[in-house]
């Protein structure tokens, strides 16, 4: 079975997996915890390279501040707990987003996280903490034009490749594969970019119940997609010739 090089998950639902049971939407987050470990477990399983999840967005700090204070605290409590389970499995972590409105706490732990993993050979997982796409691309956009304008870099050399290795993914593939939870079918934001071939792949399924069998779906439905990246059917029958 066609396996996707790279994952990437919108962890949708949360907060209405806890109403739905009149839990506070704090129940629903830290429920939230499990099927991560369950998605590291079935990617590393299933040979896939790169597993991104959408943790928290650029917009995600409109939330109200209780709310906000609840994730990060259950951020870093996760990184505490979980980090030494996934090293020992290989799994070198990473982060993706913006950092500077973090706690210093929080930034100190995701550094120490990445330094301590990063030589770690197995699935890179890379979660996005203030992440937004748009940010993602202004922020590529500036490092580029800084560099034209110290002279270092000719604008006509920056092409889609040279691009796309100023943003947050850097020299990771794009993924392959894009999961929703929660119902609704869009990509807020995230990996504006990098999801420009991905196949997307929905569900009403809450994140806190979202489990092996639905990410076996999943990956099924990935493996049937043709993808022809702009190429007609009869080319790429020739160049699998
Ligand atoms: C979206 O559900 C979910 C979030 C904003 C937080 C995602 C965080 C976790 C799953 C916690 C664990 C993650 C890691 C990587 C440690 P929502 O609150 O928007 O749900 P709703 O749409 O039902 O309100």
């Amino acid at each position: 079975m066609l396996v996707p090089r790279h994952v990437a998950i919108i962890m949708d639902g949360n907060g209405r997996w806890a109403h739905e049971r009149a839990l506070p939407r704090a129940a629903g987050h830290r429920a939230g915890i499990k099927p991560v470990r369950l998605c590291v477990e079935e990617c590393s399983r299933r040979g896939v390279e790169v597993l991104t999840l959408f943790a928290f967005s650029s917009e995600n700090w409109q939330r109200p501040p209780q709310e906000v204070g609840v994730l990060m605290q259950l951020f870093l409590e996760a990184l505490d707990r979980e980090v030494e389970e996934l090293s020992s499995k290989g799994v070198a972590l990473s982060f993706i987003g913006d950092r500077t409105a973090l706690a210093p706490e929080l930034k100190a732990r995701m550094a120490g996280v990445e330094a301590r993993t990063g030589g770690n050979r197995g699935l890179k997982l890379v979660v996005a903490i203030g992440y937004g796409g748009r940010w993602d691309i202004v922020e590529a956009a500036r490092r580029l034009a800084r560099a034209c304008q110290a002279g270092e870099l000719d604008p006509a050399a920056i092409d889609e490749e040279r691009f796309a290795r100023e943003l947050a993914l850097g020299e990771l593939p794009d993924p392959d594969l894009f999961i929703r939870t929660g119902g609704d079918q869009r990509i807020s934001n995230f990996l504006l970019w990098n999801l420009a071939y991905a196949e997307f792949w929905f569900t009403e399924t809450f994140w806190p119940a979202f489990g092996s069998d639905e990410i076996g779906q999943a990956f099924a439905a990935f493996a049937t997609r043709e993808r022809r990246f702009g190429k007609t059917a009869a080319q790429l029958k020739a160049d699998a010739c």
